[in-house]
């Protein structure tokens, strides 16, 4: 594989991708299509060597443009989404346009060409799970975490995209023979992550003398990975996954939000409780829990990051040491969500 496509690779999780196989496989070249939306960042690929990395500025939806970049290349990663449940909840329409028609549209044409593909996707197209102290014997057992054979049940406008973009993918592969992969990752933590998300922006609220905001009872888990052992774990589907295959991202991670909050403040030296409880999310997905074993038994990937603490703290010195990256946007970012009681 010596040309490939990462799309939405000036996002928080393209990017991180992009440095990767930049640093890692020095014979690859990476095009980025990226449309540069309110996420999407130039300077998330600053410094990369212009002979390795050419942005596109364009949208995954344009058929014309993808047709024309698909028709050159090796591959496709196909990163670029509409990412954020909060704003698919506000409005769902750009999800439906960039993960539904961006998807097609990239499938057709690797179809076309017979372009290696690998879908990019989430846990959350699986629903949520109960929390573990709802269950006998604290959740251990069948049925604890997800795995690729977990009936697909999304909660939000964006999983529900998300979801219908995979299926869309498995029907391509299994009607059209697409020489494709998929991978459902659990949540990302790491640089270059936009500050609406949960930890950034309580790691920026902090800094900037804000309240970490905590929605409902803060009982909700997640299953954190570092965004580089995502990186990783694509690269290793993309190069040695059987085609049709599904494999979960996952680093055994699993915190609640209230926990994460009090490390957070821990780690930035204020009281655990300077925090608010803020209006919960609707239809909040309770847990997450990613069963990674086919992943690492069959294509032997081990994560690197281990020690989520330290993961964290490195985290939090980015955004400290990187305070005009995300500075401009805080303010509106914070409106945004104070208009909703959060
Ligand atoms: P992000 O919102 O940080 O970045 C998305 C990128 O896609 C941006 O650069 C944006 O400009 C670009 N983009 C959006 N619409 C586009 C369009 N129509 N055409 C071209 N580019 C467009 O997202 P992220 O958190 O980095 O997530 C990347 C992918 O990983 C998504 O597919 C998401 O579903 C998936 N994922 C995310 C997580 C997570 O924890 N963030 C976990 C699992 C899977
Ligand atoms: O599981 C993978 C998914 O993880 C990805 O598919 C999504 O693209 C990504 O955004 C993320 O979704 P979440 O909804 O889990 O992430 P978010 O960072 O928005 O929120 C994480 C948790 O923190 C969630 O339970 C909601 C809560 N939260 C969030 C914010 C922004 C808060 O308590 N306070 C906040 O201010």
């Amino acid at each position: 594989m010596k040309n490939i496509i990462v799309t939405g690779g000036a996002g928080f999780i393209g990017s991180n991708f992009v440095h990767y196989v930049v640093s890692n496989h020095p014979e690859v070249h990476v095009t980025v299509l990226d449309k540069l939306t309110y996420a999407g960042n130039k300077e998330n690929l600053a410094g990369l060597p212009e002979d390795r990395v050419t942005l596109v500025v364009g949208d995954v939806a344009d058929m014309a443009l993808v047709d024309s970049l698909v028709e050159k290349t090796d591959a496709v990663v196909h990163y670029a989404a509409e990412s954020h449940n909060d704003n698919s909840l506000r409005n769902p329409y750009p999800f439906v346009q960039t993960n539904l028609i961006g998807t097609y549209a990239l499938i057709e044409a690797c179809r076309k060409y017979n372009v290696r593909y690998h879908h990019v996707s989430t846990d959350e197209v699986y629903g949520d799970l109960p929390l573990r102290e709802e269950l006998p014997g604290n959740g251990e057992g069948i049925g604890e975490k997800f795995t690729d054979k977990t009936p697909y049940n999304p909660s939000s406008p964006y999983s529900a995209t998300k979801a219908g973009s995979d299926l869309l993918v498995k029907a391509w592969v299994r009607s059209f023979s697409l020489q494709a992969t998929l991978s459902n990752c659990s949540n990302n933590y790491g640089p270059y992550q936009h500050i609406e998300k949960f930890i950034p922006r309580q790691i920026t609220n902090i800094l900037s003398g804000i309240r970490p905001k905590l929605y409902g009872e803060g009982k909700n888990v997640r299953d954190w990975i570092h965004t580089e052992d995502h990186s990783s774990a694509v690269w290793t589907i993309l190069t040695k996954g059987q085609i049709g295959e599904t494999y979960l991202i996952g680093a055994d991670g699993e915190k609640n939000n209230k926990e994460v909050i009090e490390l957070l403040l821990e780690l930035m030296g204020q009281s655990k409780d300077a925090y608010d409880h803020v209006m919960d999310r609707p239809g909040h997905d309770l847990r997450y829990a990613i069963d990674s074993s086919k992943l690492r038994n069959e294509l032997g990937w081990t994560p690197s990051f281990t020690n989520f603490e330290e993961g964290l703290a490195e985290t939090i010195a980015w955004y400290q040491e990187n305070q005009q990256w995300w500075q401009a946007e805080k303010e509106a970012v914070e409106q945004l969500y104070a208009e909703q009681g959060q």
